[in-house]
């Protein structure tokens, strides 16, 4: 199964777990241009596009959503990453509650949609693991971020629980009862 993302990260993050599942992942290492739209939208079209060149396969759209910024970076995420870094969130939300989503897809020309999200805390940059404002991100319940404790966040991040069920679904349906 392909899973089709520029992002090596995001790769590594779902292929163990698609393993426990029974799925072996390949990557198709192909970033494609996003429309603008809610992380379903931008999943979907995404996957959609992603068929027509490599046929059946797995995608995914992520965002960081603050809570004192109204949801902002939101579906902008990947932009305001780029052009404010961790630093330039911190400085406008430092303490604020915070949340990390994914919408992840299926298609083979009908999609299967699951999606997932952890709430935390925005705290100073600490850490050196993961990528994008993991450094920044606090889980709730736990005492280290993201970026300091990557094996915490593979088990337990908005990525591992959109997959999870994402790969339930797809378990159900190769053999329904
Ligand atoms: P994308 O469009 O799904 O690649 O994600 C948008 C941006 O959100 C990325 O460029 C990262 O900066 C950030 N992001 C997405 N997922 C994560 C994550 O798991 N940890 C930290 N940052 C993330």
């Amino acid at each position: 199964m392909k899973f089709l993302t520029g992002n090596e990260h995001k790769f590594r993050e779902v292929r163990g777990l698609a393993e426990q599942f029974g799925f072996h992942l390949e990557w198709a290492n192909l970033s494609l241009p996003e429309i603008r739209g809610s992380l379903r939208e931008v999943a979907l079209a995404k996957a959609r596009d992603a068929f027509e060149r490599v046929g059946p396969v797995i995608c995914e759209d992520s965002g960081f959503f603050v809570e004192d910024l109204n949801g902002f970076p939101g579906e902008y995420s990947k932009w305001v990453f780029q052009k404010l870094g961790c630093e330039g969130i911190v400085r406008l939300a430092k303490g604020s509650r915070a949340c990390f989503r994914t919408v992840a897809v299926y298609y083979d020309g009908r999609p299967l949609v699951a999606s997932g999200e952890i709430w935390g805390e925005v705290v100073e940059p600490r850490g050196s693991g993961g990528f994008g404002y993991d450094p920044i991100f606090l889980p709730d319940g736990h005492s280290r971020t993201f970026a300091e404790d990557p094996l915490y966040k593979l088990e337990n991040s908005h990525r591992f629980r959109a997959f999870r069920t994402l790969f339930k679904l797809l378990k159900k349906q190769e053999s329904p009862v």
